[in-house]
């Protein structure tokens, strides 16, 4: 019985070397020391020895559990330990290794050259003013000396949703809706930027949506020489500064005298090259001093005031300041158009 026991113990502590996984030491403690394992069957046979064995035998009995519970414990220990181990093993984390660049996107080139004209005339204590893009004929044109049946309608072909409300074809209703705000009292400094739709067919030099950027002053004693010191800021700031400006006679509605600006041209500097087709000058915006019929519909007095207005595309200045050949990449999004641009 005794040689059983000590059998059994060998047994027991040798799988249990064995073992890897805590799992199976479970297994073998319940395989070994549980009420219907081999240990109890032998000790329920303790009957059919000799009474003065039994306590030997009770002894052994009891030093082979106390071996094989030592054992479990001790490789449990061990397994629990090492399962750690191989958890912490596995989980590691290379910290060294590189990180995924994360796309970095950038302004769009239309937005790029709008924020910066903003700025511009923000630190010359101008206002930014916005207007409805679906607008009243009576803004986009009437207020602005375009009566209905007037021939210069013409110069902007326009989209009407009724007989009274179109896409707008500019900027300039937003003139008309601030100065009426101001109810007769100056000064009016503002900039308004925004989407403006004309029924023209798209091609590189037009589409029909673009954006613009208008300005209007209005105040006491504005004179020409003051919209003119104001655009040589500008088209220094925007196109570098050894530009010159020169201003051409125009006709627009809503502005008498009106004028057309002209930089001097900044690849060639005035000789004559293919961006400036030869003249030396590019022309950028149309501007003019504010019409007297204008000021007063917008409730002011051409007797006490006077002002000056400006407009122009985003897209012409962008493709001059870019060097961009076609309006339509603008709109077409491809990213690598995109990702050339950075702001200023
Ligand atoms: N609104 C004019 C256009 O779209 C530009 C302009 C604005 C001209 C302000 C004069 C004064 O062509």
């Amino acid at each position: 019985m005794k040689e059983r026991l000590l059998e059994l113990q060998k047994e027991a502590l040798e799988k249990l070397e064995q073992t890897k996984l805590m799992k199976d030491i479970q297994a073998i403690r319940v395989e070994y020391l549980g009420k219907k394992g081999p240990i109890t069957d032998v000790m329920k046979q303790m009957g059919k020895i000799p009474k003065e064995e039994r306590p030997i035998i009770g002894q052994v009995a009891n030093e082979v559990r106390n071996a094989i519970a030592q054992k479990v414990e001790e490789k449990w220990k061990e397994l629990e330990v090492l399962e750690v181990e191989m958890k912490l093993k596995a989980e590691t984390i290379d910290v060294t290794l590189p990180g995924r660049p994360v796309q970095q996107g950038n302004f769009h080139p239309l937005t790029a050259v709008v924020e910066e004209i903003e700025d511009l005339f923000i630190g010359m204590g101008y206002e930014v003013a916005e207007g409805p893009e679906v607008e009243q004929d009576h803004y986009n044109f009437e207020a602005l000396n375009l009566p209905k049946d007037h021939p210069a309608r013409d110069m902007q072909d326009s989209f009407y949703i009724t007989k009274e409300l179109l896409m707008r074809t500019h900027t300039s209703p937003v003139q008309a809706r601030t100065m009426e705000k101001h109810n007769g009292v100056g000064p009016v400094r503002i900039i308004c930027p925004g989407k403006v739709y004309r029924r023209d067919t798209d091609d590189a030099t037009h589409s029909h949506q673009f954006t613009q950027i208008e300005g209007l002053v209005v105040d006491k004693n504005i004179r020409m020489s003051d919209l003119k010191g104001t655009l040589d800021v500008f088209a220094k700031k925007m196109f570098g500064e050894d530009r010159e400006i020169r201003l051409r006679p125009s006709f627009f509605p809503f502005t008498e005298p009106s004028v057309e600006m002209d930089i001097s041209c900044f690849h060639c500097g005035g000789d004559g090259c293919h961006v400036c087709k030869g003249s030396g000058w590019i022309e950028v915006l149309g501007g003019g001093m504010v019409h007297p019929n204008v000021l007063k519909m917008a409730g002011f007095d051409p007797n006490e005031y006077s002002g000056f207005a400006f407009g122009m595309g985003q897209e012409r200045i962008a493709m001059l300041k870019y060097g961009i050949h076609d309006i339509r990449h603008f709109y077409t999004n491809d990213i690598r158009f995109l990702k050339q641009f950075k702001r200023a």
